[in-house]
C-alpha cells in the first residue's frame, strides 16, 4: 500500500530531524594562540588581542551531546549562595604547608586551598620530579597524582629514585577529564595533581589534546574542581621554545598561580619563579639543586654561586642582586681580547646582549676605553639568567679587570646600576645586599652614591664605598 504523500513527507523530516541530533557536526575555526579568540576564517590581526599572525586552525565539533564535566559537577550538591564577609574565612588561614620552605615561598606561604597552580617549564626541566617529590613528602595528606604523560611503572621509577614511600600517594594514568573526575569524586584528594594539561582531553570538546580549544575547556574544568571541593590542583604545562606556555594566554588568566621552573638544563640549579600569583607577592623565588635523589633545596644561594672563588683570575666581580625578594651574591665573568675577526664578537650567557653593548659603548664614550675592536664575552655563573639592573656595575667591573688583566679583590661585591652617561645609578633594596654581602664576610661593596643617602652604616663590618660615575670606579679600583 502505498501511504499518501505527506506522511511520507513528515517520515524524512523527522528523519533528517534526528540525524541532526545524533550525529554531530565537524567545522574548522582558528584560534588566537595568544588570546583564545575564535574566528571562522584565517586573520592575520587579531582583534581580540592585536597579536599579527596568531591564528591556527582546529577541527571541533558542535552539536555533540555535551558531556561537560562542568555541569556533572553542578550537579553535584554544590551551590552557590552570598555570604556576610565577616563569615568568610581567610584562605591565609587555611593554607597548606607544602613541607618545602622554597616551595612555600613562591606560592606566597603556602598552598591556598582551591587554588589552580600552573607549574610551566621546558620539557626535562624537573617538573613532574618536583611535584612527584612535593606528594611524597606530604605525608599526612591523601594526593591524587594524575598522569597521562607517563605509565605508572614510570613514575613509580621515578618515586624510587626520590627514595621516599607515601600510601596516601595514589597514581591514576588517565586523560580524560570525566573520568578524572569521576576518581576524583570517589578519592576526594587533599591536593590533586595534573600531569599534564596539554594531555587532557575533554568528552565535550572534539579536538586533539593539546590543541587551544582542549586546553581552554580543560583548564577551566579543572578550576571549577578546584573551586567547587576547594581542593588545590597542581597543573603541570609544557613551555614553547620561544618561553610562552603552550597553549593560549587564556590559560593564564584561568588559573590562580603560575609558576615557571627555569634553569639551564646542563647545570644543577633550578629556580621556581613565581609569575603571578593571586594570594601572594609575583616576584619570588625559590631555588633547588637537581641531584641523583631529586630536587634539593638551596637555602643559601650565595654559598653556591660563589664556589670558584679561590683562584685569582681576571675578569670576576661579584655582583649583590637581589632576585624576587633575596639578596644573593653572584660571580660574572668577562674575557676581553683582542678580535680575531673584523667585526668584534659580543656573547652573553644569562645576561641580556643589547645591554651589554650598551654598557661596552658607555665604556668607550664616558671612561674612553678603546673596546670597539675586542670581542667581549660574558658569562653569569650558574646558569642562572639575571635581570636585575643592578648587576650592571659587577659587569661593568668584570669587563674592566679583564680589559687591564688585573684581578680584583676577591672579598669585593658591587651592586649599583649604569645609565648611559656613565653614571652610577641607585637600585632598590640596597640594604638588604649589603647585609648579605656582610653576613657573607665580604671586605667592600661598591655602591651609588645616591643609595648611600640616609643608610646606617655601623651595623656592617663590611665597607661600603659610594661612587658617582664609572671613571671613580675605575680610579677607586685599579
Ligand atoms: P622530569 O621531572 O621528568 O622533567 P619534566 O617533567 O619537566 O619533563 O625530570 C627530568 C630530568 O631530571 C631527567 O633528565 C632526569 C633528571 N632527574 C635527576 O637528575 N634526578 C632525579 O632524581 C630524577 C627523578 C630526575
Ligand atoms: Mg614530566
Amino acid at each position: 500500500m502505498r501511504l499518501p504523500n505527506f506522511i511520507n513527507f513528515q517520515l524524512l523530516t523527522l528523519q533528517t530531524f534526528n540525524f541532526h541530533t545524533v550525529m554531530a557536526k565537524t567545522k574548522t575555526v582558528f584560534f588566537c594562540k595568544e588570546c583564545g579568540n575564535e574566528s571562522p576564517k584565517w586573520i592575520g590581526h587579531c582583534p581580540g588581542c592585536g597579536a599579527w599572525n596568531s591564528y591556527v586552525e582546529e577541527t571541533v565539533v558542535t552539536g555533540k551531546d555535551s558531556k561537560s564535566v562542568a555541569k556533572d559537577i553542578d550537579l553535584a550538591h554544590f551551590k552557590s549562595k552570598p555570604v556576610p564577609i565577616k563569615d568568610v574565612v581567610s584562605a591565609d588561614e587555611r593554607r597548606i604547608d607544602m613541607m618545602c620552605g622554597e616551595f612555600n615561598r613562591v606560592l606566597g606561604g603556602g598552598l591556598v586551598p582551591g587554588s589552580l597552580v600552573l607549574l610551566g617549564g621546558e620539557p626535562g626541566i624537573g617538573k613532574s620530579t618536583l611535584l612527584l617529590q612535593v606528594a611524597l613528602h606530604l605525608k599526612d595528606k591523601k594526593i591524587l597524582y594524575v598522569s597521562g604523560e607517563e605509565s605508572q611503572q614510570q613514575i613509580k621509577m621515578r618515586a624510587d629514585r626520590i627514595g621516599i614511600n607515601n600510601e596516601n600517594c595514589l597514581l591514576l594514568t588517565e586523560t580524560d577529564t570525566q573520568e578524572i573526575l569521576r576518581h576524583f569524586k570517589d578519592v576526594m584528594p587533599d591536593i590533586m595533581v595534573i600531569d599534564s594539561v596539554q594531555t587532557l582531553e575533554s568528552p565535550g570538546v572534539e579536538a586533539t589534546a593539546g590543541s587551544i580549544s582542549q586546553i581552554r575547556e580543560t583548564a577551566a574544568e579543572m578550576n571549577k574542581i578546584a573551586k567547587t571541593f576547594q581542593v588545590p590542583v597542581f597543573l603541570i604545562g609544557h613551555i614553547t621554545k620561544d618561553g610562552a606556555i603552550a597553549g593560549p594566554k587564556i590559560l593564564e588568566h584561568i588559573v590562580d598561580t603560575v609558576l615557571q621552573f627555569e634553569g639551564d638544563r646542563h647545570y644543577g640549579f633550578r629556580i621556581l619563579r613565581t609569575v603571578k600569583n593571586r594570594f601572594g607577592s609575583s616576584s619570588e623565588l625559590g631555588i633547588f639543586e637537581m641531584n641523583a635523589g631529586g630536587l634539593r633545596e638551596v637555602t643559601n644561594p650565595s654559598e653556591i654561586l660563589l664556589s670558584q672563588r679561590d683562584s685569582n683570575v681576571s675578569g670576576i666581580a661579584i655582583a649583590a642582586m637581589v632576585e624576587g625578594m633575596r639578596p644573593m651574591l653572584i660571580e660574572t665573568q668577562a674575557l676581553v681580547s683582542t678580535a680575531a675577526y673584523g667585526t668584534p664578537q659580543r656573547s652573553c650567557t644569562g645576561f641580556d646582549i643589547r645591554r651589554l653593548n650598551m654598557l661596552l659603548a658607555v665604556l668607550e664614550k664616558r671612561a674612553g676605553f678603546r673596546l670597539g675592536a675586542k670581542d667581549v664575552f660574558l658569562n653569569i655563573a650558574g646558569g642562572l639568567r639575571v635581570e636585575d639592573p643592578a648587576i650592571d656595575l659587577a659587569v661593568m667591573a668584570a669587563v674592566l679587570s679583564s680589559s687591564e688583566d688585573v684581578p680584583l679583590d676577591g672579598r669585593t661585591a658591587f651592586a649599583a646600576e649604569v645609565g648611559l652617561s656613565g653614571e652610577v645609578r641607585a637600585v632598590n633594596r640596597v640594604e638588604a645586599r649589603i647585609a648579605e654581602a656582610d653576613k657573607l664576610g665580604f671586605d667592600r661593596i661598591f655602591i651609588s652614591k645616591y643609595s648611600a643617602k640616609g643608610l646606617d652604616l655601623s651595623k656592617y663590618k663590611v665597607e661600603v664605598v659610594p661612587v658617582a660615575t664609572i671613571g671613580e670606579l675605575y680610579k677607586k679600583l685599579f
